[in-house]
């Protein structure tokens, strides 16, 4: 059979199509009802289990050989045009490709307006950090024990120049370099070394705020993130404080939004209670200001940092973090947006 296949092909390679009669009777001879092609696959039935791998791919590549002569003969090029160039010039031309914005630049861009729209102003910092602005100055002296929670990349084995692990670095060299009234954004990369699973990465991307003036108070920060949650996921959105601890603020919380409980997976996600957080924050803790030079007796404010990723994974329903870092154009492409 193999034998009948190779003479098969090379009868077909050799045809040519020189109108679109010979196309018909091309397609009619191989791939018609009655064809070749049809009664070569009955016959592969037969064909013993140790040849079946050979000839089978025998099969496609002659099946694939007719498409292709075919396809070159379709939209009456002549002959001669297509030996030339080999290519079918009268092919309408693809529709162009535009790119879409990557979701986690959806989703900051969007909290970046929410926030815009209440005063808040974006401030960046740098992605290489010390320890002072990353730690220390954060109340996080050296051996507190909150440091474990953050594995830290260093750089060239030098204990003071690292990755920052938070974009909380970026309030301190803020509040350095300005007065109150403070109203920041500070959206940007963190690293930490963590193992990469669905639900974790080593690089991840978070958004800082801070507000410092006179009188600023807990229930500002709780008004604030109302404010927040309705713009990001509608009027019905729900949240929730719980006191957590933060060693740069005090007191502090973490914030949960209303994920849901309606399928099994609401049920692992939210590890059966309908919550899912996203931030935690609280009020500066004077420590903290009183290092990067603002009058604690004077002055309160508080803070929040949420991870986008997180929030994207919240607003467009999506299972794994991985794929935001896949970067497959297939899952790239569902998002589309003005922004
Ligand atoms: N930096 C914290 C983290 O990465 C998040 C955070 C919590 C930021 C409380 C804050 C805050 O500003 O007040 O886990």
């Amino acid at each position: 059979m193999l034998d009948k296949v190779k003479v098969l092909l090379h009868e077909v390679s050799s045809y040519s199509i020189k109108n679109s009669e010979d196309q018909e009777q091309l397609r009619i001879r191989y791939l018609g009802k009655k064809g070749i092609m049809n009664d070569l696959f009955a016959a592969f039935k037969e064909v013993p289990n140790d040849q079946k791998k050979a000839v089978g791919q025998a099969l496609n590549q002659l099946k694939q050989a007719i498409q292709d002569k075919l396809d070159q003969a379709k939209f009456g090029l002549s002959e001669s045009t297509q030996q030339f160039s080999g290519l079918d010039l009268s092919r309408p031309l693809n529709e162009d490709q535009f790119g879409s914005r990557h979701p986690l630049s959806l989703v900051r861009n969007e909290i970046v307006d929410i926030f815009k729209r209440i005063g808040f102003k974006i401030s960046k910092g740098p992605e290489i950090e010390d320890d002072w602005h990353n730690f220390t100055a954060l109340n996080l002296p050296e051996e507190h024990p909150a440091r474990d929670m953050q594995d830290t990349f260093f750089i060239q084995q030098n204990p003071d120049v690292l990755l920052r692990t938070h974009t909380s670095s970026v309030q301190v060299r803020f509040m350095q370099n300005n007065k109150p009234p403070i109203r920041i954004l500070s959206p940007g990369r963190v690293f930490r070394n963590e193992a990469i699973s669905y639900r974790s990465h080593c690089i991840f991307h978070q958004i800082e705020g801070l507000y410092i003036d006179t009188d600023v108070s807990f229930s500002d920060l709780k008004q604030t993130l109302i404010y927040f949650a309705k713009e990001m996921f509608g009027d019905k959105a729900e949240i929730r404080l719980r006191p957590s601890y933060f060693p740069f603020t005090e007191p502090s919380a973490e914030v949960d939004v209303y994920w849901g409980l309606n399928s099994e997976s609401d049920y692992k996600i939210t590890k059966g209670t309908g919550w899912l957080e996203i931030m935690g924050c609280g009020m500066v803790d004077p420590n903290v200001l009183k290092n990067c030079g603002i009058d604690a007796d004077i002055y309160t404010g508080f803070a929040f940092g949420m991870g986008i990723e997180r929030i994207a994974m919240l607003k467009y329903q999506i299972k794994d973090l991985r794929l935001f870092f896949e970067n497959d154009v297939r899952f790239l492409d569902q998002f589309k947006s003005a922004f």
